[in-house]
């Protein structure tokens, strides 16, 4: 039987981040398809991309996969739903089940982060050049984060603009906005935009919460993960 195509990448604190393969491989993704539901497999054949189907099909069998062991159920008892933003959730025959996961594709990397405590966000993204990364910049970054990154030269640029866009795209997703967050509102705490891998983070407007934001890029790609604390 062919290996599995994900496996454990970091252990943070309450939080199991999962590093998922997402090289080209028809006979893994065929067998992939086969453990999504019809739902799934209809979203799958929406795809006009090749390389965005194979992402999502491999990520979500995965997932799968993880959820079947950590909730000790069943495939076909396994559900997913999407919350207000379109944040994914699973449920075991109907019900919400009392594991948080995220997800996030790039390129040949996909990361799965899950934990029974609390909400988690996860973010990759590749280290390769991005086309208007200048708009990109404006877009995203606070004034200070965005005079940091425009100093920066050559792949230090490139590298610490794609550290503050993962780490402010955890954040969001583990918020469940995704997106639709207007995240050059806020900024990455200083020590973590130089260099230090882990910190406390507070969104100005819910300061009752806390986030643990972590660094865990590589040398091929940029990576975040944000879970939240207890609140007070
Ligand atoms: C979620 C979002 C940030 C994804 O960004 P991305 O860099 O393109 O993609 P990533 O690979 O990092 O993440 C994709 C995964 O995030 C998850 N996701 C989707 N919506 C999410 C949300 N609101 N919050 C957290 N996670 C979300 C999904 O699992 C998705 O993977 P899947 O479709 O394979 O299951 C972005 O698509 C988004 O903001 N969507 C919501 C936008 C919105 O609210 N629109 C409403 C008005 S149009």
């Amino acid at each position: 039987m062919e290996a599995k195509w994900w496996q454990p990448f970091r252990q943070l604190d309450d939080v199991e981040v999962v590093h998922v393969d997402l090289c080209p491989d028809a006979p893994r993704e065929q067998r992939a398809r086969t453990w999504l539901d019809d739902e799934e497999r209809q979203r799958a054949d929406r795809f006009q991309h090749e390389g965005a189907r194979r992402r999502y099909v491999l990520c979500r069998a995965a997932l799968r996969s993880l959820l079947i062991s950590a909730l000790d159920c069943r495939n076909q008892q396994l559900a997913f739903k999407a919350a207000e933003h379109g944040k994914p959730f699973a449920t075991v025959d109907g019900q919400p089940a009392l594991v948080s996961f995220n997800v996030s594709h790039s390129g040949r990397h996909g990361l799965i982060a899950l934990t029974c405590r609390g909400r988690v966000g996860v973010d990759v993204e590749e280290r390769v050049p991005q086309r208007n990364l200048d708009l990109l910049v404006g877009a995203v970054l606070s004034p200070e984060e965005r005079a940091e990154v425009t100093a920066a030269r050559g792949r230090r640029q490139l590298h610490l603009f794609l550290d503050l866009w993962t780490m402010k795209e955890a954040l969001s997703k583990a918020h469940g906005e995704g997106l639709s967050m207007d995240v050059a509102a806020f900024e990455i705490p200083r020590h973590l935009r130089n260099g230090a891998r882990g910190g406390e983070f507070r969104f100005a407007d819910a300061l009752d919460a806390a986030w643990w934001l972590e660094n865990i890029g590589t040398d091929r790609f940029a990576a975040a993960v944000a879970h939240e604390r207890d609140r007070r």
